[in-house]
């Protein structure tokens, strides 16, 4: 933790960009919410930047918005990052213990996972996280956590993810320009999972679902470990511009439609029941059937939910995760989209809440303040470094290089070399 308890996550999202500014209160478990900035994005498309300036001038408004309402000054921040171009790799590190009595420390685990990083990257990826996933200790398999135990050869299994590495270098410059230092870049959908998920749904079987703006991410896990992440290039904003073509408005009339008639299930919506256009712009006239609006939602909302499926499909796990589909992210706030999700991804459903916080809570208390939150308590766990975060506990998904301390100082010279 900084000197003063003060930490902050920003989500640099497609539609909106949103700061949030907590305190760790001592003796308190929960973080407490003191700032939070939330405004409209821009330079960002499908999660990724393509005007660094526009970007850094949304982060840099969004900051201050919080800055002010918690009256505190943030230099250093946990950033998202989106962008359909991550890549995944399972990975394997080996190495024999150090200990001559043959106990296992944070140094052969900091060791063995960056083993696991020696992979063949390609010049345009960089290395975003190493999740270990399990380890083997000699005969001994699937252990979560193999600090203490006794043995001669380490074994981890991990994850690699990767993502382009134009778009990390282009959100690095962003918040330079911005005048935040990146203290660590974390995956949305991992951010997202963090402060949502819980352990048991973790353990049990679970998939993650954020629909964003331009962009749908999802996170799969089973028996506590991350089985699968990905991004996908449409989300909710995809629907806005469906409406906007299908009724010939423009954007900012098909976004308000959206909002107050929007469901995602059509058949609940009766035939005869009509829009008055005129009520959102005084430039147009004329009615639109709400029916007519309703499919065009479910049409799109249908098309986000089949690639989710297709994904859980890709890793056999359709149908088949017992806790369920957790959405979060501003399209989990449409009416209805529970129950089309229901029907076509075949599992239980619920709306993602984050957990952990309070203070300024009606603000956060919201399935799209998800990955905000989520960085939050990714941050808060990377300053109490030590290895809470090494599996088994309930956070399967902790800093890069989890583990030890001066791991953290490999991953900012990462950062630092897209300085300008
Ligand atoms: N109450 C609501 N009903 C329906 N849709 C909503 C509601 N509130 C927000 N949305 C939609 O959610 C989308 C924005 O979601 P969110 O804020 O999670 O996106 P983002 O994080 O900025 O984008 P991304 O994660 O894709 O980069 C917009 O398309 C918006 O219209
Ligand atoms: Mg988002």
């Amino acid at each position: 933790m900084s000197r003063n308890n003060v930490i902050a996550g920003i989500d640099i999202g497609s539609s909106s960009v949103r700061t949030v500014i907590a305190q760790e209160m001592r003796g308190e478990e929960s973080l407490r919410i003191v700032g939070v900035g939330i405004v409209s994005s821009s330079g960002i498309r499908r999660g990724a930047i393509i005007d660094i300036d526009e970007a850094a001038k949304a982060i840099n408004e969004s900051v201050a918005l919080a800055e002010r309402m918690s009256g505190s000054e943030i230099r250093k921040a946990f950033v998202s990052i989106g962008g359909n171009d991550i890549s995944l790799e399972n990975s394997k590190g080996v190495v024999a213990i150090g200990r001559a009595d043959g106990e296992v420390g944070e140094d052969d685990i900091n060791r063995v996972i960056t083993e696991a990083q020696a992979i063949p990257l390609p010049m345009n990826k960089d290395i975003l996280h190493i999740i270990p996933k399990k380890y083997r200790l000699d005969d001994q398999d699937n252990i979560k956590n193999p600090l203490g135990m006794r043995g001669v050869r380490l074994e981890v299994e991990a994850l690699v993810v990767e993502s382009s590495a134009a778009h990390v270098k282009n959100l690095t410059k962003s918040l330079y320009q911005a005048g935040v230092e990146i203290e660590d870049i974390a995956l949305e959908p991992l951010a997202s999972a963090k402060s949502i998920l819980t352990k048991k749904q973790k353990e049990l079987g679970v998939v993650l679902v954020n629909i964003g703006g331009g962009t749908t991410s999802l996170a799969v896990f089973e028996e506590g470990e991350i089985l699968h992440t990905a991004i996908l290039p449409v989300g909710a904003g995809h629907i806005t511009n469906d409406i906007a073509i299908g009724l010939r408005t423009s954007i900012e009339v098909a976004e308000r439609i959206k909002l107050e008639y929007g469901t995602a299930l059509s058949r609940e919506v009766n035939h005869k029941e009509e829009i008055d256009i005129s009520r959102f712009d005084s430039q147009e006239e004329g009615y639109v059937s709400r029916y007519h609006v309703s499919e065009i939602i479910e049409a799109r909302m249908g098309e986000i939910l089949e690639m989710v499926q297709n994904e859980l499909k890709k890793i056999g796990k359709a149908g088949l995760l017992p806790a369920g589909a957790v959405l979060v992210g501003g399209g989990a706030k449409l009416p209805a989209v529970n129950e089309l999700a229901k029907e076509i991804l075949k599992l239980p459903i619920q709306t993602g809440f984050p957990n952990g916080f309070t203070g300024v809570l009606d603000k956060v208390d919201d399935p799209s303040f998800a990955t905000a939150a989520g960085l939050l308590l990714w941050s808060r766990d990377h300053y109490m470094g030590g290895n809470s975060a090494m599996g088994g506990g309930d956070n399967v998904l902790g800093p890069i290089f989890e583990g030890a301390g001066h791991t953290v100082e490999k991953v900012r010279g990462w950062i630092g070399k897209f300085l300008p």
